[in-house]
């Protein structure tokens, strides 16, 4: 039988493919099944440029020290999840500005329908409990289940260590507490930036209403957001920074750890309880 003619390049192509094809038979036969790049790649470091090519979240902090500002990528990159549509920002950005009050700000919540965890199974939204003229502002992540049955953050597990802790320091009634989305993310995943970015007009408006003097940020997911930093919530908590109101004000910012680790992680209450207490000093202390 006489094969079709082939052309020299297309040749010289099947045969390196029929040996690298050979060569890759001799080496599954020989049990290698994983290849390595010679360089190792940094995926992490990809994953948090990627993150820092999206359009900067509504909430603007100011880097405690400018040399620690986060190193920013050159522009968007095409893998990078759409930012969500400026009119969602635009309409939840009207509605939260509308709002005089805590009671209307969260009625205007409940109203809301720009947030796309609102249609992933949550059952109603979690606002915020606590002082409405508290010094202390905590925010969290994200409802999770026993808040999405009871409306209220920080009331499961977590939350009833986070309250022993608060006692523990005497900030019961310092506080005013709610989380960075109003929805619990389905299967209590980490809430996106991009859902963060759509409910951040929202949380900004409930700081310009109580008008804490600190803002604690519990967890990764908050601390992140808020900053716009890309490091861990390990390498950012206990360190103080500045978190600058759209009216302007600077309001001193400590990140620290979500008492859902500290949960995981017993060996880390220290940690936490010492951020905790460096908030009751400043406090004390009138700032
Ligand atoms: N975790 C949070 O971050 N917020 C809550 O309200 C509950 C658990």
């Amino acid at each position: 039988m006489s094969s079709p003619p082939v052309s020299p390049s297309a040749a010289a192509n099947l045969a390196s493919a029929r040996a690298l094809e050979s060569l890759l038979a001799f080496w599954s036969d020989a049990g290698v099944d994983t290849f390595y790049e010679l360089q190792a790649k940094d995926r992490l470091s990809e994953g948090r440029q990627r993150l820092l090519a999206r359009p900067s979240p509504a909430l603007h902090p100011t880097p405690a020290n400018p040399d620690d500002s986060p190193p920013h990528a050159a522009g968007p990159s095409p893998l990078a999840k759409p930012p969500p549509p400026p009119e969602t920002l635009a309409a939840a950005e009207t509605l939260a500005q509308s709002a005089t009050t805590l009671e209307a700000l969260s009625e205007a919540i409940a109203g809301f329908e720009g947030c796309p965890l609102k249609s992933q199974g949550a059952r109603q939204a979690v606002f915020a409990r606590g002082r409405q003229d508290a010094r202390l502002m905590i925010i969290g992540e994200a409802p999770g289940a026993e808040e999405d049955i009871q409306g209220d953050p920080f009331v499961g597990r977590a939350g009833k260590l986070l309250d022993r802790m608060l006692a523990a320091a005497q900030l019961t009634d310092e506080v005013f507490i709610t989380n960075s989305v109003f929805w619990r993310p389905p299967a209590n995943r980490t809430p996106s930036p991009e859902e963060q970015m759509t409910c951040a007009p929202f949380v900004a408006r409930a700081i310009s209403l109580v008008q804490p003097q600190i803002l604690l940020l519990l967890g990764g997911a908050s601390a992140k957001f808020m900053l716009g930093r890309p490091e861990g919530i390990l390498s950012l908590r206990g360190r103080w920074t500045t978190w600058t109101s759209p009216e302007g004000r600077d309001i001193p910012t400590l990140p620290s750890l979500h008492p859902a680790y500290l949960l995981r992680q017993p060996g880390a209450k220290k940690q936490a309880w010492s951020d905790l207490l460096a908030i009751r000093q400043r406090l004390d202390q009138g700032l």
